[in-house]
């Protein structure tokens, strides 16, 4: 078959910092996917993108040209509207798990695509697995008949999915390209506008345990997105939420189930409760639904909706979660008040004791983590248990207390913090 284009005639243009038009954008995206580009092209092609960025027509058609390399899902035989979320990763983010139950039972439904952890940010996908007999992988049918069964369903995203986006995200990781904001807003949209939802409300993170720390590039990728979405029809709106601590006390797998059911029982950890109540309230307002997520936690019927979407997945909601076999506990070594804790370091230390993995095939320890007992602010007394260490392996212990050195302090200058919800973009804001 002969090409419309030479590959290293569009690097080039990149490289120059000429725009790329459509034409060119749809022929690259789709010659790479075939593996008529090569990966060596691709990441010079990538590398040009990060140094001298697309503008927002480049960005709009690039999006399109990755969600037109594979299929796209649709759910109009939903009655009800269908809204998801998308988080861009951080250190205990369980929110997830919760929120899909409780705007289910508000009424919407919610195709939850997710992912597993690569790194040390925890992957929804590897905390749902601590629950013994819980599948990840579903059909099309299985993952509508979930739908039927509880309104909501958590799972893998299937391979024909922006295919485009997995090469081309695995090429990134390799090649020091992750960061380009026009490559990043993409990948996320892409599979994002491909799953088809009515609505999505995207939590995009900032702060030191979070992927986008500086807060101006996270603001500069929300807007992205957004514009991204309305503009491909789907209603988009963000919070920009901080990651400079851990949120809530949970950072692990099974730990984390275990504090988002305390969240559906109607306690947890409140700085957790608020942000699933402030996306649950962003979701059903896309919706068109009026209904209040707290309601939904106190009437029961959002536990209810879990134990349907868990169990139609193969699930036991009653089953034990697994627990690690050993534990270390770190204590205050003075009285004061916790004036440090920092997400990065808390995160790294729970992908050490077996939580995350390092390699794609590396197997996750459920019971693995870190379990908090104070946040900054909180005064401790001497002795005073600060936070758990929760591993399968003793001899991974070291490394993590090593590594959570200097990541907390008690009776320093208070850390900087963010509020918890820093900025909201809606349906009217533009790039
Ligand atoms: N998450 C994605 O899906 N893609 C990116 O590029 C970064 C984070």
């Amino acid at each position: 078959m002969s090409e419309a284009f030479a590959p290293v005639d569009i690097i080039i243009a990149k490289r120059d910092n000429r725009e790329l038009s459509n034409e060119q954008i749809d022929w690259v995206v789709d010659a790479y996917t075939r593996g008529v580009v090569a990966d060596e092209q691709m990441s010079a092609l990538a590398m040009a993108i990060l140094l001298n960025g697309m503008n927002k027509r480049e960005i709009v058609r690039w999006t399109e040209a990755m969600i037109a390399s594979g299929s796209r899902m649709d759910f109009s035989d939903f009655d009800a509207p269908s809204v998801d979320k998308h988080s861009t990763g951080g250190v205990g983010d369980k929110v997830t798990l919760p929120l899909v139950p409780i705007v289910a039972a508000c009424g919407a439904v919610v195709p939850q695509l997710s992912g597993r952890g690569l790194g040390y940010f925890g992957g929804t996908l590897d905390k749902m697995e601590s629950i013994p007999g819980w599948r990840a992988l579903l059909s099309n049918e299985e993952m509508a008949d979930v739908m039927r069964a509880s309104g909501g369903v958590i799972c893998a995203a299937g391979d024909g999915l922006a295919p485009a986006d997995k090469k081309l995200y695995a090429l990134r990781d390799v090649t020091g390209t992750v960061e380009a904001i026009p490559l990043i807003a993409s990948s996320i949209m892409s599979k994002k506008i491909a799953e088809g939802a009515d609505g999505l409300v995207l939590d995009v993170k900032t702060g030191n345990g979070a992927f986008m720390s500086d807060l101006a590039r996270a603001e500069k990728l929300a807007r992205t997105m957004v514009e991204i979405g309305n503009d491909a029809g789907v209603r988009t709106r963000a919070l920009i939420t901080a990651m400079d601590v851990p949120l809530g006390l949970a950072v692990g797998n099974a730990i984390e189930v275990t504090e988002s059911l305390e969240v559906l029982a109607g306690g947890g950890p409140s700085d957790l409760v608020e942000l699933v109540i402030a996306l649950a309230n962003e979701m059903l307002d896309i919706a068109g639904i009026d209904a209040d997520p707290r309601e939904a936690i106190t009437s029961g019927r959002a536990m209810d909706h879990w134990r349907r979407m868990v169990s139609a997945q193969g699930g036991d909601p009653d089953a034990p979660l697994p627990v690690a076999r050993h534990q270390h506990v770190i204590t205050a070594p003075v009285a004061g008040p916790l004036s440090t804790l920092e997400a990065y370091g808390v995160g790294v230390a729970a992908w050490r004791l077996g939580a995350g993995r390092a390699h794609k095939e590396d197997e996750i320890i459920h019971g693995a983590g870190v379990q908090l007992h104070a946040k900054p602010g909180d005064m401790l007394s001497e002795g005073q248990p600060i936070m758990t260490l929760l591993a399968d392996d003793e001899a991974r212990l070291p490394a993590a207390i090593a590594e959570l050195e200097g990541s907390w302090e008690i009776g320093g200058e208070p850390m900087d913090r963010h509020p918890l919800v820093i900025t909201r973009f809606d349906e009217n804001t533009r790039g």
